[in-house]
């Protein structure tokens, strides 16, 4: 057996996965966001450990098997949060999150001096709010005296297994969403940290995805039952996980994950194509490899935000009852999801969202199916990127939350206009961090092998022509919406 621990923005989400993939015992536990103000987005990285001690406790308790059968553990965590520790290792401050906005400065600086154009060259990527370095900035020169004490920075699911290991490690996938990282040399920048006036000293060290970075300690190792010869194995993004997860391992594959954000995430052999930065361009778990992809921040989290409004008690599975019922276009009412700001394809941290077209005999149903249909109308955006540079995208595999409602995969088939297939664990994240690790541990050749042997497809979805038109027409509406409203907030 080995555990996947996906380290997620609502919960840690831990897995423990047998020789066939198969999901033997399963445990959740959430944790609040610490959102002090309007953009701000924050997470004390002491509590995802003990939830995570805990919900490892909670996971050997219930196994199938003896605590002597666990092989390893790997993770996914959530991408670009900063964490910044001083030189015990403790946290410094609370762990300021992808989804926190405060920085639209820090990347202007960003920019300034290191030159959009070369940024792009090192990087692949563009200054945006969420990535981890105008972060690190945002403290440099918001808490001076607290910078002066940091010693490292890491990414949350870093920060994690260090606490389980004491090894300190970043991987590079999770490492290129930093803003720091030399794709070409897979490698810390010495010339953005130059530019920029930080010491690349502050950078942890880099492995690969399924490089072994240590046992489970003892203390770990006591508090939860398992043994002290538990390989721990680096893991990865939980966007890169979930790719491994979800078998996007060769050229043409794509997937469309729905969480609190939603991406929709396409395999690249190599790091040579050009989208201008329009799409974020990462190293993927796998060896050698590469991903492109487009990110929606508040998917999932926009219905949950409209849940917690409305029916907090309830569960998303009640709360979406009746959707089925409601037509194409939601009876003239459309949504953009753009309630904390958008990142593909507008990278505005300012834009806010919108309910259109409301009248007096629209009920919650209507509400929660233009929520559904805003959201991929979002993730839709970013896939016309990879069509408009010549990918063909004729199949897509969809996971996270959003396929617990089938009524949303056939939806998501029409919007796409492409094949959605649904695989039977939805886990693709944690799925990948297993994956991860059996793989690490000897059990497969490749990941492609992991891959034929884990994952099986439950059920395709197949768009319906006349719902494609209808949709192709309301996504140009859509469209126009961000222009429409984009002053609203300034
Ligand atoms: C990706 C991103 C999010 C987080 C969610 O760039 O910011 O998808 O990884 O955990």
């Amino acid at each position: 057996y080995v555990i996947g621990i996906d380290l997620g923005t609502s919960a840690v989400k831990l897995l423990l996965v047998d020789q066939n993939g198969e999901i033997a015992s399963e445990v959740s536990k959430s944790y609040p966001l610490i959102q002090e103000k309007n953009g701000y987005s924050e997470q004390d990285p002491d509590v995802w450990v003990e939830e995570t001690l805990a919900g490892l406790k909670e996971l050997v308790q219930q196994a199938p098997c003896s605590s002597s059968e666990i092989e390893a553990i790997s993770f996914s965590g959530q991408m670009h949060g900063l964490v910044l520790l001083d030189k015990e290792g403790k946290p410094l401050r609370n762990a300021i999150l992808w989804n926190d906005t405060r920085t639209t400065k820090q990347c202007r600086d960003i920019i300034q001096q290191v030159g959009e154009k070369r940024l792009l060259e090192i990087t692949k990527n563009p200054a945006l709010e969420g990535f981890t370095l105008p972060k690190v900035l945002w403290v440099k020169e918001n808490e001076p005296e607290l910078y002066k004490e940091a010693s490292v920075f890491v990414l949350p699911k870093d920060y994690l297994r260090y606490r389980l290991t004491d090894e300190l490690a970043m991987d590079y996938s999770d490492a290129a969403g930093t803003l720091l990282l030399d794709l070409s040399g897979n490698k810390w920048s010495q010339e953005v940290c130059d530019a920029v006036g930080i010491d690349v000293g502050i950078c942890p060290p880099l492995v690969d995805s399924s490089e072994q970075t240590g046992f489970l300690g003892n203390k770990a190792a006591d508090q939860t039952g398992l043994r002290t010869q538990t390989k721990v194995f680096a893991g990865g993004a939980d966007n890169a996980c979930g790719a491994i997860g979800s078998g996007i391992l060769t050229d043409g594959k794509t997937l469309c994950s729905i969480g609190t954000s939603g991406v929709l995430l396409s395999y690249e052999a190599s790091r040579d194509k050009d989208f201008e930065g329009k799409v974020h361009y990462f190293n993927h778990g796998a060896p050698e490899a590469y991903y492109t992809m487009g990110v929606t921040l508040a998917a999932g989290d926009s219905l949950r935000w409209f849940k917690d409004v409305y029916a907090p008690q309830e569960s998303f599975a009640d709360f979406a009852q009746g959707v089925e019922e409601v037509p194409v276009g939601s009876r003239g009412l459309l949504f953009t999801p753009y309630i904390s700001g958008e990142r593909t394809p507008h990278a505005d941290a300012n834009i806010r969202g919108s309910f259109i077209g409301m009248n007096h005999s629209h009920t919650r149903k209507d509400f929660v199916h233009a929520i559904m249909e805003g959201i991929t109308f979002s993730l839709n955006e970013s896939l016309e990127i990879f069509r408009e540079n010549g990918k063909t995208i004729d199949t897509i595999v969809s996971t996270g939350g959003g396929t617990k409602n089938e009524y949303w995969l056939q939806m998501q088939a029409d919007i796409f206009n492409a094949e959605v297939v649904k695989l039977s664990s939805e886990q693709g994240p944690g799925v990948g961090a297993a994956m991860l690790a059996a793989y690490g541990c000897g059990w497969f050749d490749t990941l492609e092998d992991c891959a034929d042997a884990f994952l099986t497809v439950e059920k395709t979805f197949s768009p319906d022509g006349e719902k494609v038109e209808q949709y192709q027409a309301l996504f140009k509406i859509y469209q126009d919406v961000y222009g429409q409203t984009k002053t609203l907030n300034e």
